[in-house]
C-alpha cells in the first residue's frame, strides 16, 4: 500500500534542481490575497524591497526598513501553501559583515517562517553568502542591476551593454555559486551575458529584464498586472487592473451617489419580535414524550 503525502512547501533545493529539467514562474508577491492565487502558478514568491516603491510610496528600494519586509513576508507565508517564500534583506541590513547579515536574515527566516532569503550583490557578498548557506540559511543572490546601489550606479541602469563589462558580471555569478546560493537573478542585463552565464554556472538563473534563455524568470506582480503607473521596458503587461479597479471605483460612487447602493440585497432586516422564541417553543412542543399512566 503506498501512502499519499500532502503536497509540501518548495524549498530552495527544490528550485536548485528544477535548472535544466523546467523553466521556473516566479512573481513578487507582497500580500496575502495576492499570494494565494500567485501560489497556484509559481514555484517561489520573492517578497521583494520593490514593495517600499510599488506599495509605500518611495522613489527607490533604499529607505525600505527590515520590520517592512517581516510584516509583508508574514503575509505572504500566510496567504500560500505551495511555492517557496523568499524575501529580500533590505540595504543596510547585510553589507556591514557576515555575522550581522546572519542575524538579520536569521530574524526575518524565525519571524515570517519563509523558506529562504534574497540579497544583492556579486563579489563582494561571497563571503556573506557563504557565511549563511554554512549556518542554515538558503540565499539567493541576485547581480545585474542592484537597485539597492541606485546611487553609486547614478540610476536605474540596464548592465552588461558593452562587451567590456561582461566579465566583472561573469566573475559575479560564479562567486555566488561557488558561495553556496541556490539561484541567481539576473535583473537589467544585456541578453546574450545572461544566456552565457546561464549556461555556465550550476544554479538557475532567474532573468528579470535579462533573456528568454534563463532558467526561470521573475516580474513584479503589480507591473505585470497593469497596475503600476511606470514600469521599465522589459515589463509586459499581462493584465489591465488599474483600469478595472479604476471602473469598479468609478460604479461604485456613481451609484453611492444615486442611492441605489446599497441596495435591499445589501442591508439587514430587522427579525420580527419574538420569532425565535416561538420557533423554539414549537421545537420543543414537537420532541414532547407523552406521558405514560400507570396500570
Ligand atoms: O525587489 C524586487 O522586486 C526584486 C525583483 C526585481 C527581483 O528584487
Amino acid at each position: 500500500m503506498s501512502i499519499q503525502l500532502p503536497r509540501r512547501r518548495f524549498m530552495a533545493p527544490d528550485i536548485t534542481q528544477l535548472k535544466g529539467v523546467a523553466p521556473i514562474v516566479a512573481l513578487t508577491s507582497y500580500h496575502a490575497h495576492t499570494a494565494a492565487i500567485a501560489d497556484a502558478h509559481c514555484e517561489f514568491l520573492l517578497v521583494g524591497d520593490s514593495l517600499g516603491m510599488v506599495m509605500h510610496g518611495y522613489e527607490t528600494t533604499v529607505p525600505v526598513p527590515l520590520e517592512l519586509m517581516i510584516m509583508h513576508g508574514k503575509a505572504v507565508v500566510r496567504g500560500s501553501k505551495r511555492a517557496l517564500v523568499v524575501i529580500d534583506m533590505p540595504f543596510g541590513t547585510y553589507e556591514e559583515s557576515p555575522s550581522v547579515a546572519f542575524r538579520n536574515a536569521a530574524r526575518v527566516m524565525k519571524e515570517t517562517d519563509c523558506g529562504a532569503v534574497k540579497l544583492e550583490g556579486g563579489r563582494r557578498m561571497g563571503e556573506t553568502i557563504r557565511f549563511l548557506v554554512e549556518r542554515g540559511i538558503p540565499v539567493m543572490a541576485h547581480i545585474g542591476l542592484t537597485p539597492q546601489t541606485i546611487n553609486v550606479l547614478g540610476g536605474f541602469k540596464t548592465q552588461g551593454r558593452t562587451r567590456d563589462q561582461w566579465q566583472a558580471i561573469e566573475d559575479d555569478a560564479r562567486i555566488v555559486t561557488d558561495a553556496g546560493a541556490f539561484a541567481v537573478v539576473l535583473e537589467a542585463m544585456a541578453a546574450p551575458l545572461a544566456e552565457r552565464i546561464t549556461a555556465a554556472i550550476e544554479i538557475p538563473t532567474i532573468g528579470i529584464g535579462a533573456s528568454p534563455g534563463c532558467d526561470g524568470q521573475i516580474l513584479v506582480m503589480e507591473d505585470m498586472l497593469g497596475l503600476s503607473p511606470r514600469v521599465p521596458k522589459f515589463v509586459k503587461k499581462f493584465g489591465a487592473v488599474a483600469s478595472a479597479i479604476n471602473d469598479a471605483i468609478a460604479a461604485y460612487a456613481d451609484e453611492v451617489r444615486a442611492r441605489t447602493f446599497p441596495s435591499v440585497e445589501h442591508t439587514y432586516e430587522v427579525k420580527p419580535d419574538g420569532a425565535p422564541q416561538a420557533k423554539l417553543q414549537a421545537q420543543a412542543k414537537a420532541t414532547k414524550k407523552p406521558k405514560t399512566t400507570a396500570t
